[in-house]
């Protein structure tokens, strides 16, 4: 199986299904290590009790980005993974992280991207009167919620609609979407080629649609 490590900063709702969907599939994949920024992060207490390894790499500790990262890298590199997944990690990471990680990191962002990069997407989705959100797990590139898209899937905005609606029904996409992402690029379906995503044989000029 795949070695996989899973970077998060909160609640880690996609990691416990990513969790799930590997019990379902231990013969694809394994993850070898959750890694929180922030030590209260209720995602380190899923890991603990699925019997995953978990290291707390508290960013208040390190004066820049540069260190931060540094260690970070240092970590991954010596578990050897052979992915890595942010999920919720709520860390800008520096292009030398990247670049060094490159076709080997996803990330899940609660937009249909292009659209509404960064923070507040289901707040902004709404302002702008938009009629649907929704998701999309990407490559991770240097640049910041631009990487090739692999997946997205769409959510409709009802009249009325909240923040926190919202919010959740991307949650519960996310929840399918994300571990077949995972599964994907375990299996050898997708993978980077010159900053596009290559599906097996070919090469589409659009995300794919869930
Ligand atoms: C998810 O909705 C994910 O899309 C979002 O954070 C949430 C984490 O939830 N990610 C970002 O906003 C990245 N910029 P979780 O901790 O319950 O998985």
């Amino acid at each position: 199986p795949k070695k996989i490590a899973v970077l998060i900063s909160g609640n880690g709702s996609n990691l416990q299904a990513i969790i799930d969907d590997q019990q379902k599939h231990p013969q694809l994949y394994r993850i070898a290590l959750v890694v929180s920024n922030r030590p209260n992060a209720y995602g380190l207490k899923r890991a603990a009790q699925a019997g995953i390894p978990t290291l707390v790499i508290d960013h208040t500790n390190y004066s820049d980005r540069e260190s931060f990262d540094a260690e970070l890298q240092r970590q991954l590199d010596q578990s050897e993974v052979d992915l890595i997944v942010l999920a919720g990690f709520m860390r800008i990471l520096t292009q030398g992280f990247t670049q060094h990680f490159l076709g080997k990191m996803l990330n899940i962002h609660p937009s249909l991207l292009p659209k509404y990069t960064g923070l507040n997407t289901h707040q902004r989705a709404i302002d702008a009167g938009d009629s649907e959100h929704g998701l999309s797990i990407h490559f991770v590139t240097p640049e910041l919620d631009g990487g090739p898209v692999i997946l997205q899937d769409k959510v409709l905005i009802e009249p009325g609609e909240s923040a926190d609606s919202l919010q959740q029904k991307i949650h519960q996409r996310e929840h399918i979407a994300y571990p077949l992402a995972v599964r994907w690029f375990c299996e050898g379906k997708i993978a980077l080629q010159d900053n596009r995503v290559q599906y097996q044989q070919k090469t589409l000029q659009e995300p794919l649609q869930l």
